[in-house]
């Protein structure tokens, strides 16, 4: 039988890691080794219990859990940190990472979401050991040094979501074949180490993905044209893909240096990177984020997606000179919806640039590897908005292009 991932539970709460327990508690492939009240005994108990993972309360007594999170990554770097807060918590997000953690995660959770965190967690172990040539986590993650981009040069666009499902792909794989559609050279980049899909979107699959070329990324120097050429997957629409691994076990974590040098360098070759995202909130969305000019958020109408993007778009924190910085699509809106774009730009404080409809040839197009945007235009209700969105993207960058690229705006991080 495959191994148990073995958790330990810190949380000064009993009845909050009795909680934390029951959640867990129908999962086969985890189980509890043991609890701890407060940072410093999290420390001992993982010396004693050597858990896989450990679920890291913040606000603790004796010792908090940043600090707690912290002296394992130098203590035990093989147990691995989700820090799990409270909604108020938010802004520890920064320094849980710092700590060393994997993840954050918030509460209320689901069963369901948790044991994801916690196997992509175990994951990362398998993944390792980290080749010497790309350091730590944790080492990256305080001091990196972004390079600045030099023109000319294409554009960097994210696609992001907080919510799962919510459409991130299928709009990340419908603009960048709707810009090659325009005539444009756009590769579409998947930044979902582990469970990537836009390959599985345009059924085109290489013996290659974006790990092969992290490693090379770690130093831009040896980003080779030729392997990145051999790297990159070719979709008969003429969209370039740069894909995930096909299983989370074939991957493993990168660097944000790495990130950044690759789409620096993509952006180099292309008019447009287009960036698919996941929901992990980790050094490659963070990086990710810092070096896309135009941030595409998607979310539908629904109250959990929209309560998340909320919070997503207060930690990206764009101020008012980057304002138009981001591009928000709600996705899957029909008759039944009953919250109209009105009221969320009105709770997001945020115009809605375009609405997909649900359609049904969203699924029929994965499932024949095409994007929409190439389907009958007649037949497909949501190829019209969609190219609204790939219109969007275009008079971002081709209506001013002059002087925006001479103005380079200062990088920070997003939260
Ligand atoms: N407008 C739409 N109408 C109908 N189905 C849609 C629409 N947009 C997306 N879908 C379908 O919803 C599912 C989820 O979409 P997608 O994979 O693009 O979301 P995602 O945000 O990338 O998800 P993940 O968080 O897993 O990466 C897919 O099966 C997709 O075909
Ligand atoms: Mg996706």
């Amino acid at each position: 039988m495959a191994e148990k991932i073995k958790i330990l539970i810190v949380d000064d709460n009993e009845s909050t890691r009795e909680g934390t327990q029951r959640l867990l508690e129908y999962e086969d492939n985890i189980e509890i080794v043991g609890f701890a009240e407060n940072g410093l005994e999290a420390i001992s108990r993982v010396e004693e219990y050597q858990p896989h993972v450990v679920l890291m309360d913040i606000n603790m007594p004796v010792m908090n859990g940043i600090e707690a999170t912290q002296r394992l990554q130098q203590e035990a770097p093989r147990t691995k940190v989700i820090v799990v807060s409270v909604q108020d918590d938010a802004h520890y997000l920064k320094q849980a990472f710092r700590a060393g953690a994997v993840d954050f995660v918030a509460k209320p959770i689901t069963s369901a979401e948790l044991a994801q965190a916690i196997e992509r967690a175990y994951n990362s172990i398998q993944a390792e050991p980290t080749p010497p040539s790309m350091p730590a986590p944790s080492q990256a993650w305080p001091g990196v040094q972004y390079p600045a981009p030099s023109a000319p040069e294409g554009h960097i666009v994210g696609v992001l979501g907080f919510k799962g499902g919510v459409g991130k792909t299928t709009l990340a794989v419908n603009i960048g074949v709707g810009l090659v559609q325009a005539g444009k050279k756009a590769v579409v980049v998947d930044t979902n180490l582990y469970f990537g899909d836009v390959g599985v979107f345009l059924n085109t699959h290489g013996q290659h993905t974006i790990i092969d070329l992290a490693h090379m990324a770690s130093d831009p120097e040896q980003l080779e044209p030729q392997a990145v050429q051999s790297v990159l997957i070719s979709h008969e629409s003429g969209v370039k893909l740069l894909a995930a691994p096909k299983s989370p076990r074939e991957s493993e974590p990168i660097s944000a240096e790495s990130v950044v040098n690759l789409l620096e360098y993509l952006k180099r070759e292309f008019d447009y990177v287009i960036v698919d995202t996941s929901t992990t909130l980790d050094e490659v969305l963070d990086a990710s984020i810092q070096v896309s000019e135009r941030l595409v958020v998607v979310t539908t109408p629904t109250m959990p997606a929209l309560k998340d993007t909320k919070i997503l778009l207060s930690l990206l924190d764009v101020d008012a000179t980057e304002k138009d910085k981001v591009i928000l699509v709600l996705n899957q809106v029909d008759k039944s919806s009953r919250i109209t774009a009105d009221q969320i730009a009105n709770y997001l404080k945020r115009p809605v640039a375009a609405q997909i409809p649900t359609d049904p040839s969203a699924v029929e197009a994965v499932n024949q590897g095409m994007a929409l945007v190439t389907l009958d235009q007649r037949r497909v209700s949501s190829i019209r908005p969609l190219l609204s969105v790939v219109q969007l993207v275009r008079d971002a960058f081709e209506k001013e292009s002059e002087e925006a690229a001479e103005q380079e705006a200062p990088r920070k991080r997003w939260w």
